[in-house]
């Protein structure tokens, strides 16, 4: 034997048992290979670097979904698709129908026969869209002699702070907060009626005041209150410190002209208005559903969900004191004032 060959012999005796097996190992020899492997033989071609060491001799590591899993999933696509060919089929019917209807722009009559199912129509959608936390923010805010113009079934009068408080803001100066008057002023009587009589079981207190007044009145035609109320200035009567509408502007057949009027009996200073509006969205999607579904919207329900409030509040010439948007673009809400001349 040469010196290199008894060197490798030398080597592969060294490495053992685990070594790559000898042409002679092809032939198993059943008592030697007991005793000499002790993990479970490979399957053929299997790679040994992938095998799971911690699994259990025997055993196979796959993930298989069940049958039954497969099935139900199966089974809540088909329910989906049906669902959703159902809506989308159902959607074209509805806009097939929507945009053959002849609906005049002034559908504001409609809420004299809705009145009486307004609250549950509009109560789980505003739920779902938190707008009670919206309006409550909102319409805190009024202070002096207030008027609410389109108040509708009075979804607002639980958020009023009636009554005049002494009070200190967060910069430290003095001042009065809460409602001195309130005016609650909608086009349609049945409306109003419903306001009133919420309003004495809310605040039975201030109801006997003389400090509340309900108007059945187009909110174009509201005077401005009489001078004792308010901090009038000029022979012309006074004016409202704080002026409230909430889902209004998209009942009326002149928005733009309604709000301008309200600009011109505001207090011209410290006097705001302030909106909760719907309209278009900032989703040209969105504002094609809107759109293509609006005259059954309006003919139904007595509004036109499709208006753009920017453009009417641009329109109207009142300042922007502050704006802004929810629920894709839907829900504006507005802090106005009178354009300092
Ligand atoms: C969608 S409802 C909103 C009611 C309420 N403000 C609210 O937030 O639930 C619209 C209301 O505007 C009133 N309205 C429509 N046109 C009006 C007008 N020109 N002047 C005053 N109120 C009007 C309707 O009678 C109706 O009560």
């Amino acid at each position: 034997m040469s010196a290199s060959r008894a060197g490798r012999s030398a080597l592969k005796a060294a490495k053992g048992p685990t070594a790559a097996p000898s042409r002679t190992a092809k032939k198993p020899n059943p008592g030697a290979a007991s005793s000499r492997h002790t993990s479970p033989p490979l399957p053929k071609r299997a790679n040994p670097h992938l095998l799971n060491l911690n699994a259990a001799p025997g055993t196979q590591a796959t993930h298989r979904v069940p049958p039954r899993a497969m099935t139900i999933l199966g089974v809540s696509v088909l329910a989906m698709s049906t669902y959703c060919g159902y809506l989308y089929t159902s959607y074209r019917r509805e806009v097939a129908q929507a945009q053959s209807m002849a609906v005049p722009e002034d559908v504001s009559d409609r809420y004299n026969h809705t009145a009486g199912t307004f609250d549950a129509d509009v109560e789980m959608s505003e739920k779902l869209m938190r707008l009670g936390a919206k309006r409550r923010e909102l319409v805190q805010r009024a202070r002096g002699d207030v008027l609410e113009v389109s108040c509708g079934t009075g979804r607002n009068l639980e958020y009023y702070e009636l009554g005049e408080k002494r009070m200190v803001d967060e910069k430290g100066r003095a001042g009065v907060r809460g409602c001195r008057s309130v005016t609650f002023v909608d086009l349609s009587p049945e409306m109003v009626a419903m306001t009133r009589t919420k309003f004495e079981k809310l605040h039975p207190g201030f109801a006997g005041t003389g400090r509340v007044e309900f108007r059945a009145q187009d909110a174009r035609d509201v005077p401005p209150p009489p001078r004792p109320h308010a901090q009038g200035q000029g022979g012309q009567g006074g004016y409202y410190d704080t002026i409230v509408q909430t889902m209004g502007l998209c009942s009326m057949p002149d928005p733009a002209g309604a709000l301008k009027h309200l600009g011109t009996i505001t207090e011209p200073q410290q006097g705001r208005i302030l909106l909760i509006e719907h309209g278009r969205s900032h989703y040209d999607w969105l504002n094609r559903v809107l759109d293509n579904l609006a005259p059954a919207h309006a003919d139904r329900h007595g509004c036109w969900w499709n208006r753009d409030i920017g453009q009417i509040v641009q329109a109207s010439g009142l300042e922007v004191v502050e704006e802004q948007r929810w629920h894709f673009g839907t829900t504006w809400r507005y802090v106005l004032r009178p354009r300092r001349q």
